[in-house]
């Protein structure tokens, strides 16, 4: 069985679905199974063609690598990769599957089906192939480093005899799997740090890692399903608003990473907060792909207003191609592991009946599957 990975051609897009250190494990466990990598694929994640074929792949051309059994990227094909697909193949890769462009559509007329990695349910049997937490954690980690890179401060207590620094106040508004990974690395670096979340089972995390918990009285609790939150009603919001207002204010580093699945990025920082803050403080605003967590976030970019830096960056991991790229791509071959049947002659079989599939597989047999709630 061939598995295909194509370059990725988005701009910004580090990353490969791929790396020679995930076709040898999986190789080591697996026969009957060859890879075939686009010459370059690796390269922007510092991967070169000959740390492929030194694990057995081949280094072939775009149009092979898309016609293989099972194709795996990162992000969505281009349209013109489409009619390169084998029918009865398999694509697995993100997918943006809430954004209504046809994607699906277009990709169930050419006979192949695909995986879409956000779909994968967050269950303790998924957590090996979940793609959105590992490169949220490296998001997290990386907020970090670009906020204390762009504070013109210290993070840790300093003594020196010039005299000394305080530390910085670090805030983390949303305790999912980045933030819980930017709440750890403030504190690496010596930060005092606070954090709020509006599932309120999170305080504990938030303690055990060394932060103070925000407590706000929201007369509700944010929690959603598959331990991701909902949206809050107008009467909580208001709540959190005045509830986090002056703490927001006091703050050297705001870190957002508040996510509703399918639904724009709640609004956490008015402009108002802004304005009241020192000058040199940072905010990171992680949702800013999402429309941002922060009312001021440009996307994509860095500005400042009102003396205060806001980072809208949006390709945290790309910035550490090397790791992402590898974090995801053994989440993919642990994913390779539900799809294929091992053997002599290995045989892909996508079985329903399995929760992982049942709930990712966005197209198949012709048709998309995937609707939204
Ligand atoms: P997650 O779902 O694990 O965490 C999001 C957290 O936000 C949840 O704990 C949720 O309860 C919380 N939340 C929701 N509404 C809130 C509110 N009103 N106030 C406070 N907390 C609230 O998500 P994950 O995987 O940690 O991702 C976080 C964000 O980072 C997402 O927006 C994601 O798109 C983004 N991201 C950005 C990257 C970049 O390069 N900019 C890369 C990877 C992820």
């Amino acid at each position: 069985m061939r598995i295909g990975v194509p370059k990725e051609t988005s701009e910004g897009e580090n990353r490969v679905a791929a790396t020679p250190d995930s076709i040898k494990r999986f190789l080591s466990k697996n026969k009957g199974i060859q890879f075939l990598i686009e010459t370059g694929a690796g390269d922007r994640a510092h991967f070169s063609d000959e740390s492929y074929k030194a694990v057995g792949a081949e280094i072939v051309d775009r149009k092979t690598a898309l016609s293989a059994k099972i194709v795996l990227k990162v992000n969505r094909l281009e349209s013109d990769d489409i009619s390169g697909l084998s029918k009865d193949s398999l694509v697995i890769s993100l997918i943006d599957p809430f954004s209504d462009d046809g994607y699906l559509e277009n990709l169930s007329k050419s006979g192949a089906s695909a995986i879409g990695l956000e779909l994968i349910p967050r269950i303790s049997r998924a957590q090996s192939m979940d793609v959105l937490s590992s490169q949220a954690n490296i998001a997290g980690y990386r907020a970090v480093l670009e906020a204390s890179n762009r504070f013109g401060r210290f993070f840790p207590m300093m003594m020196t005899s010039a005299g000394s620094a305080r530390p910085a106040k670090v805030i983390i508004l949303g305790v999912g799997v980045a933030g819980l990974q930017a709440i750890a690395t403030a504190k690496r670096l010596g930060a005092n740090v606070e954090a709020f979340d509006v599932r309120p089972e999170v305080k504990e995390q938030v303690q055990s890692l060394g932060a103070k918990f925000i407590e706000i009285d929201l007369g509700e609790s944010g929690a959603g399903e598959g331990g991701y939150a909902k949206e809050l009603s107008e009467e909580a919001k208001a709540r959190q608003e005045a509830g986090l207002a002056e703490k927001m204010k006091t703050a050297d580093i705001i870190i957002t990473t508040a996510l509703i699945p399918g639904r724009p990025a709640p609004v956490l920082i008015k402009s108002a907060v802004v304005e009241g803050m020192r000058h040199g403080s940072v905010i990171v605003d992680l949702a800013a792909p999402n429309g941002g967590n922060c009312e001021l976030t440009e996307k994509g970019v860095v500005t400042t207003k009102h003396g205060i830096i806001i980072v809208g960056v949006t390709n945290f991991v790309s910035l550490m191609p090397s790791d992402s790229s590898d974090f995801f791509a053994r989440n993919l071959t642990n994913l390779l592991a539900l799809v294929i049947k091992a053997g002599e002659t290995p045989e892909m079989v996508l079985d329903l009946e399995d929760e992982i599939i049942a709930g990712s597989l966005a197209v198949h047999n012709g048709e998309v599957r995937f609707k939204k709630k």
